[in-house]
């Protein structure tokens, strides 16, 4: 509906809200990151990703899951059957944490002050976006969405009702979990296993 009215107005604040969020100083975070990784995709998504925080990459690029992480992710999207640009994609936290090794900046997991910080960004953009689906890579996405701690493998793989109006959420794996498995089978096994989430959460919706 981006032509109506209504999605004229939605995209419009959707607009408004990325450029607050690249002044954002909630935590401390935006004092190293080269810039804010607001989310991405049409306003009238009906399934949206969230994952960790961007990495060095997506840091540097400005856009969510364009790195390692985010070709994994691409791949079984498509496998899954689902059209990246049909989706809204975004980040529990939404400057890049790093530690300085040498040249290298090595990611740093994001603590709880952190997500707990950024999840004012989420809120807003569930309001906008209304979801139907919100899908969360891994335990810090999880996290955000729900205010709790989150064990993946007892949570993962079905659909329940998120907090307050937000739709209805599931939770599976976060990509770089699969690019860290030493195993090959055991990569291609999880990697199928994914892919599954996936299609089943876009399935769930309707
Ligand atoms: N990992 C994430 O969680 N998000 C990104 O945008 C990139 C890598």
């Amino acid at each position: 509906n981006l032509g109506s009215g209504i999605g004229g107005n939605i995209e419009t604040a959707w607009a408004a809200l990325r450029d607050e969020a690249a002044g954002c100083t909630r935590c401390p975070l935006y004092k190293d990151a080269t810039q804010t990784v607001f989310g991405e995709g049409p306003v009238d998504a009906r399934l949206m990703f969230v994952g960790e925080q961007p990495g060095d990459q997506e840091d540097l690029a400005g856009k969510p899951f364009v790195g390692p992480a985010g070709q994994v992710f691409d791949r079984a999207l498509g496998e899954a059957g689902v059209d990246r640009s049909t989706v809204y994609v975004t980040n529990a936290v939404k400057h890049f944490k790093f530690e300085q090794r040498g040249k290298r900046r090595i990611h740093s997991k994001p603590g709880a002050g952190e997500i707990e910080a950024c999840r004012w960004w989420i809120e807003q953009e569930q309001m906008l976006i209304r979801p139907k689906m919100t899908v969360a890579l891994g335990a810090t996405a999880a996290r955000a969405l729900l205010g709790r701690t989150v064990t993946i493998s007892r949570e993962r793989g079905r659909a329940f009702e998120l907090p307050g109006d937000g739709g209805m959420g599931w939770i599976t794996v976060h990509p770089s979990f699969l690019l860290r498995l030493p195993d090959e089978a055991a990569k291609r096994e999880e990697y199928a296993r994914f892919v599954e989430d996936l299609r089943a959460a876009a399935a769930a919706m309707d």
